[in-house]
C-alpha cells in the first residue's frame, strides 16, 4: 500500500492559518503596517491635542495673586462720579494685562453695601459680568453701559437691563500711607453680598453660587464661598 502523500505547503501559507504571513511569523506584515500607521496617527493627534488642551486649561490652574495697587490720593475721587484708573490684573504681559477700574468715594446716600474698612472707596471693574466686554461709565445717565449686548448697570454696578447674570465685580479698597489702594477682586450677588471671584457669565443669586463655584486657583476670600 502506497504511503499517503503529504500535502504541499504553499510558501505564502502559514501553518496556523495567519493570512498574509510567512511561515514562522507571528505578526503579519499587513498587521504590522496597520499598527505602525495607527501608532503614528495617535502620536500626531496627541501632538496637536495636548498643546491645545494645555492652552485651554492652563489659565484655570494658574494661581495669580495680586497685591494692593496705588491708584491715587483720596481727594482725587468724588462721591458723585467715577474716576477711571488703570491697574494690572495679569502681571508679566504688558498692556494686555492691564484693566480699567472705576473708583469713587463711598456715598452713604447711594451705597447700600454695609460700610466697612474695605469699601470706603467703591472700585468697580470695567469687565462686563456677561461675557467680559468693557463697560463704560456714562455720567449723564448715571449707569454703566456695555456696548456688546446692551447690559446696563446702575451706580452700584447692579444690573438693570440686559443679559448680564450678576452685578459688576468689585475690588477691595483701603487707605495706605495717604494713598487709595485697590486690592483683590470679588464678585457680588444682587444684594451686593461678597463672594470669591467668579468668571463672566456665572450667576450668584440663588443656586448660582453653588452651581458656579470659583475656580480652585482664584484666591478665595476669607469667609466667602
Ligand atoms: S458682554 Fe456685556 S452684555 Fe454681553
Amino acid at each position: 500500500m502506497a504511503p499517503a502523500r503529504r500535502p504541499k505547503k504553499s510558501q505564502y501559507t502559514l501553518d496556523r492559518g495567519m493570512p498574509g504571513a510567512f511561515e514562522g511569523e507571528t505578526v503579519s506584515r499587513r498587521r504590522f503596517m496597520t499598527g505602525t500607521v495607527h501608532g503614528a496617527g495617535m502620536l500626531m493627534t496627541a501632538g496637536m491635542v495636548i498643546p491645545a488642551v494645555g492652552f485651554a486649561l492652563g489659565p484655570v490652574f494658574k494661581n495669580v495673586t495680586l497685591g494692593w495697587q496705588t491708584v491715587g490720593t483720596p481727594d482725587m475721587f468724588p462721591e458723585d462720579n467715577y474716576l477711571p484708573v488703570v491697574i494690572t490684573i495679569a502681571p508679566g504681559i504688558g498692556e494686555a494685562g492691564k484693566s480699567t477700574v472705576y473708583v469713587r468715594k463711598r456715598n452713604p446716600k447711594v451705597d447700600t453695601q454695609p460700610a466697612s474698612a474695605s469699601n470706603q472707596w467703591v472700585a468697580i471693574t470695567s469687565r462686563c459680568s456677561h461675557l467680559g466686554c468693557s463697560v463704560l461709565w456714562v455720567q449723564a445717565a448715571e449707569h454703566f453701559i456695555c456696548p456688546c449686548h446692551g447690559s446696563v448697570f446702575d451706580v452700584e454696578g447692579v444690573r438693570t437691563a440686559g443679559p448680564a447674570p450678576r452685578p459688576l465685580d468689585r475690588f477691595y479698597t483701603r487707605l495706605h500711607d495717604g494713598f487709595v489702594q485697590v486690592g483683590p477682586r470679588y464678585s457680588v450677588n444682587t444684594e451686593l453680598r461678597a463672594f470669591s471671584p467668579r468668571d463672566p457669565g456665572e450667576p450668584l443669586d440663588g443656586i448660582g453660587q453653588y452651581a458656579y463655584p470659583s475656580r480652585p486657583t482664584v484666591r478665595k476670600l476669607p469667609g466667602h464661598v
